[in-house]
């Protein structure tokens, strides 16, 4: 639905007039649909330029568009304003599943062709989109004489922010890709990090920088802050050559997205990023199924059991069956299994050339536990695990794929741990993006949905391939089994809500009851050594608040068996009709409310950092008029993440839309709640 917005689109300097030079203007402009948005596209000094304002206020002061090609002049210098173009756009989509049935797409656009003055007088158009929470902007190489095909030696966007802002960040280019402890820091002081990077201005403003619909091209980093300034720049991850992109016209680059929202609870969930990848190219999504599930997984992580052959072998077809038991008996739709194909042995990590994808370990009998969880009604859910061993896998994929659809397995969790292929290309640059994008279409061909862990970061993929369920790229639960720092701190998960999650869906795995890690190889662990650190309820609070449509129960099935607090996971739904943030402040808390989809029940998911808080909580999101029952889980008396992280309570009361809950959570506590009606 396209329409013409000349209103929202604002020439100044000059009348423009068509591509005639000489009169063509200096200066655009192109607001939100409620006005509050206003990017400015200039030309200074031969030089193309954005800035952004929101309510008349700067939030990005005039910043750098172009490129640095290998091989030819750079793009962007010497330029003018040939043409522009407007339109705007108010439609609803729906999602197949999510933290919202429904999603509006509401946008003023404005697309500013740019050509070079001097011949050969290359051509490019900048495309923003501007929303109410944000805007989107991308670039577009139209096939052109003098411009064919090219590679990007770097791109030049830049955010020069109109604040020394408090910057949420993550180091980029580590060897642990993107599982590293949040800091926060002004912006000045910033080097090269990931997105997206969340920034609190000191006037409340929050902003959040990323990237959408990243398809054949690298992925974004920002680096910043070395001169103490406040200018961040676009950092794409190279090839092993040092080439950031290579390309041919015509050519579109990912969206750069810039979100911005008046508090930190304005920020979540996002769908800025949903709005800017294209709709849905699966014609047949019915056998994509959000679910929870567990898995031959803590095992290993805890050291309890290997991924290779031997004595402690986790995934036996013995052992994989009490799994599918579990799972059948407690409503779990999958059982991951990790370690059942050949090729762990040994140091694992360095097995990139060495992992079969289609030959299980002699005590793993595929075929009849794949009947057997059916006939439970239970799937096994598939893993892959590359070491990077990108070509070793690509050219098993069809098999890999083609063995899980003959066996009825419909999805796989894949692993890329290492830093960049052996071949020396970045976990994140454009030869990566291509094999990511191939492994979701491979998959979707063989109806399998798609979990991967050491990913590149989300940037919407799943609008146009609902089989792109959830991912990594975040420090999860994993970390407290065995980081050498302890595990995560409390504070991580009211840091991750605002950051990582504004992404998309995390696979944290959460639901560690045993906390103390009593059923660990060694003796019960100290606060100090590596363990969960967080209450149970918190576990449990983590469910609603971080979102995955794949989320894990991790914990070992002998931990769960017969305790109340399993009641809460197999209660909560991994697909939502509607999300509502109820309240929120980065490394501090966060309460979250949602409805399950198609239903009446909603749930809500409270966590707070190492610090204990009592906060009030009106549940006028439920209809007026209606009487409910909540189901509290609730950290109980003298509950603490270091000394008491099991004490909770389960309690029930009757609320209503007029209902104000009064909740406290422990140092390092949260509380989960499912309120349903109270008459159906
Ligand atoms: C790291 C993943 O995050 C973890 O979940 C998995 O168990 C191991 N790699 C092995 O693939």
């Amino acid at each position: 639905m396209i329409g013409a917005a000349a209103a929202a689109v604002i020439g100044v300097a000059a009348t423009f007039c068509g591509a005639a030079p000489a009169l063509a203007q200096d200066e655009v402009r192109v607001a939100s649909p409620d006005g509050r948005n206003e990017v400015t596209v200039a030309i200074e000094g031969g030089r193309v330029t954005y800035a952004l304002r929101r309510d008349g206020r700067p939030v990005i002061q005039p910043s750098r568009l172009g490129f640095e090609l290998r091989g030819a002049p750079g793009l962007g210098d010497a330029v003018r304003i040939a043409d522009t173009s407007a339109g705007s756009v108010d439609e609803t989509w729906t999602q197949p599943w999510g933290e919202a049935r429904e999603v509006r797409d509401h946008h003023n656009e404005l697309r500013v062709s740019l050509e070079e003055d001097a011949a050969p007088g290359r051509r490019f158009v900048v495309v923003f989109r501007v929303f109410d929470d944000g805007v989107g902007f991308r670039y577009e190489l139209p096939e052109q004489p003098g411009l064919g095909d090219f590679e990007i030696a770097d791109e030049l966007t830049e955010f020069a922010l109109a604040d020394d802002a408090r910057a949420w960040w993550i180091p980029a280019f580590q060897q642990n890709r993107y599982e590293y402890l949040y800091r926060s820091s002004p912006v000045s002081t910033l080097d090269t990090v990931h997105t997206p990077l969340t920034l609190e201005f000191r006037d409340g403003l929050h902003v959040a920088i990323h990237e959408a619909d990243l398809v054949d091209y690298a992925g974004l980093t920002l680096v910043g802050g070395r001169e103490q300034n406040r200018t961040l720049r676009a950092y794409l991850a190279p090839w092993a050559d040092g080439v950031k992109v290579r390309g041919r016209t015509p050519f579109r680059t990912p969206w750069r997205t810039i979100q911005v929202a008046d508090d930190a609870a304005g920020l979540a969930p996002s769908v800025l990023g949903l709005n800017l990848n294209p709709p849905s190219v699966l014609e047949d999504a019915g056998w994509i199924q959000p679910m929870k599930y567990v898995g031959i997984w803590w095992g290993m992580h805890i050291g309890t059991m290997t991924w290779g052959s031997g004595p402690t072998h986790g995934a036996t077809t013995e052992n994989t069956r009490r799994y599918i038991d579990f799972a059948a008996e407690n409503g779990f739709g999958g059982v991951l299994v990790e370690g059942w194909n050949t090729g762990w042995d040994g140091d694992w990590y360095g097995n990139g050339d060495v992992f079969s994808f289609t030959e299980p370990y002699a005590d793993y009998d595929l075929p009849a536990l794949a009947a057997y969880a059916r006939e439970r009604g239970v799937g096994l859910i598939g893993h892959h695990e590359t070491a990077m061993g990108i070509e070793n896998y690509e050219r098993q994929l069809e098999g890999a794929f083609d063995l899980f659809e003959t066996h009825g397995i419909h999805a796989v969790k894949t692993g890329y741990v290492g830093d960049r292929t052996p071949e020396g290309h970045a976990h994140h640059g454009q030869y990566m993006v291509r094999h990511w994008r191939k492994v979701i279409e491979t998959a979707a061909a063989h109806r399998v949905m798609v979990n991967v862990h050491e990913p590149i970061h989300d940037t919407g993929e799943r609008r146009t391939y609902p089989n792109m369920m959830t991912r990594e790229g975040a420090r999860g639960q994993e970390y407290n089994a065995w980081a050498g720092d302890g595990g995560n701190p409390p504070e991580h998960e009211t840091i991750l809500f605002f950051t990582r999650m504004l992404a998309g869906p995390f696979d944290f795995t959460p639901g560690v009851f045993d906390l103390l890690l009593e059923d660990a190889d060694g003796p019960p662990r100290t606060p100090e050594q590596p363990r969960p650190r967080t209450t149970l309820a918190k576990q449990l609070a983590l469910y609603v608040v971080l979102y995955s449509p794949l989320h894990m129960a991790s914990d070992l099935p002998e931990n769960y068996q017969d305790h109340p607090a399993l009641q809460f996971i197999r209660d909560v739904p991994v697909d939502w009709e509607e999300t509502r943030v109820l309240d929120g402040r980065i490394g501090d808390h966060v309460v979250v409310a949602r409805r399950e989809r198609g239903g009446d029940e909603w749930f809500v998911g409270a966590i707070t950092d190492e610090e204990a808080r009592t906060l009030e909580v009106p549940l006028d999101f439920l209809p007026a008029g209606r009487g409910y029952v909540a189901e509290v889980y609730a950290d109980g008396a003298g509950a603490h993440w270091r000394d008491a992280p099991t004490s909770f309570e389960i309690s029930e009361r009757t609320v209503d839309a007029d209902t104000r809950l009064t909740i406290v959570l422990a140092p390092g506590g949260g509380q989960a709640i499912r309120i349903r009606p109270a008459s159906p």
